[in-house]
């Protein structure tokens, strides 16, 4: 029988995926009781003033709430001076700073890794919010610290209408048939497109645990990107064979189709469309996350073997792959990987999301070169073992 997991309050992943997964809400109490107490409200307000963190400092006039603000990071002590009662401080990727709560992703491995996002937080005193919204984005909302409540109302989609002369795309009204007051460790999972209304009821912080999805705008951005990368595409096409005067204004029907078909012909036979969609989703979404690495060596691997470490992955990067006639291709950080067959099976592993123990089953003199080219490159961490 399939498992039952706590953090969906004891139904089983497939269960989730087939009536919940972008459908419809779901409030599980005590999900997640190991996110209390990783960060405080104090860890929240120092990051968000540390250089290169993504933050966004959100205020409602005293005068009249409906007025807001926003201020995006780079983020100042003076822009916390002359506060309003309401305000809300939204940090993002804190899993690159935390590794207690990147940890916490693999409560959710029944998702790929390459639908991941980042984990954001959101800080508040009570009466703060971000308004009543949607997004086109699947979320776990966590309660890490103090309450929040939470209400939900209807649908809404591209049509929407939002209220004029904001900076946030705010709703006028939520038709609310939901309301409910989390408390550190409940989760409330939030499908694409479903109004959410989420204010804290005392100081408080809540974790969003975002999913993503590329658009399409996005992707044929990338092909065309690569397209035109291709020297030998850059030659000018053989003409049409013409067997008939036409009217010199006019592409005719044939002509216009001979010039899609070679377009069509490029999509269909290339490998070049899988190759920038791996590159995109494996492309880090904060680059500036990732820590310059310690030089390290072959020698200074073989050494460090069976001396209780183990090899994960780096927070801030993306590590992905694709099975072809066979073959693993590994993508890291949006570039291909070239890496030896022996190492391609260990690597998995912690593409999978599972730690790799630096022991005597990695002694290969290639295996080891790859290692120290991915710490090298900051794609993959060495920690002692304990601290997993
Ligand atoms: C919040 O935590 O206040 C905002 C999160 C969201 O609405 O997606
Ligand atoms: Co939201």
């Amino acid at each position: 029988m399939a498992q039952t997991l706590d953090v969906l309050g004891g139904i089983t992943a497939e269960q989730f995926l087939a009536e919940y997964w972008q459908k419809k809400p779901l409030l599980v109490r005590n999900a997640l009781p190991e996110i209390a107490g990783i960060l405080e409200p104090n860890d929240v307000m120092e990051l968000a003033l540390e250089d290169n963190v993504t933050a966004r400092l959100i205020k409602q006039k005293d005068r009249d709430p409906n007025q807001w603000s926003v201020k995006s990071s780079p983020l100042l002590k003076a822009d916390f001076q002359k506060m309003p009662k309401l305000w809300t401080l939204l940090v993002q990727a804190v899993d690159h700073y935390s590794f207690d709560l990147s940890e916490l992703w693999k409560k959710f491995s029944f998702i790929p890794q390459w639908r991941r996002d980042d984990i954001m937080v959101s800080y508040a005193q009570k009466g703060g919010s971000v308004g009543k919204h949607f997004d086109f984005y699947d979320v776990f909302l966590v309660q890490g610290y103090g309450h929040r409540r939470w209400q939900l109302g209807q649908m809404c989609d591209a049509e929407t209408e939002f209220v004029a002369g904001q900076p946030l795309r705010l709703l006028p009204d939520m038709d609310v048939h939901f309301d409910e007051v989390l408390a550190p460790g409940d989760l409330l999972y939030v499908p694409p497109g479903l109004s959410h209304y989420g204010v804290a009821e005392d100081e408080c912080l809540t974790f969003s645990f975002g999913f993503r999805m590329p658009n399409v705008s996005e992707m044929m951005d990338r092909v065309a990107d690569k397209f035109s990368d291709d020297q030998l595409l850059k030659n000018p096409l053989t003409d049409i064979i013409r067997d008939q005067i036409s009217s010199i204004g006019q592409i005719t029907e044939n002509e216009i189709g001979y010039l899609k078909e070679k377009l069509f012909e490029q999509l269909h036979n290339s490998t070049v469309i899988e190759y920038a969609i791996m590159s995109l989703m494996s492309e880090p979404k904060y680059p500036d996350n990732i820590p310059e690495a310690e030089e390290i060596g072959t020698g200074d691997l073989e050494e460090a073997l069976d001396q209780g470490y183990q090899l994960i992955l780096e927070p801030a990067s993306r590590l992905l792959y694709t099975e072809q006639d066979g073959d693993i291709l590994f993508w890291a950080n949006g570039e291909g990987l070239c890496i030896s067959d022996e190492f391609a099976t260990h690597l998995k592993i912690i593409a999978d999301g599972q730690a790799l123990a630096l022991d005597e089953n990695l002694y290969d003199a290639d295996i080891l070169e790859d290692i120290a080219m991915l710490l090298n490159e900051s794609v993959l961490m060495l920690v002692p073992t304990e601290s997993e």
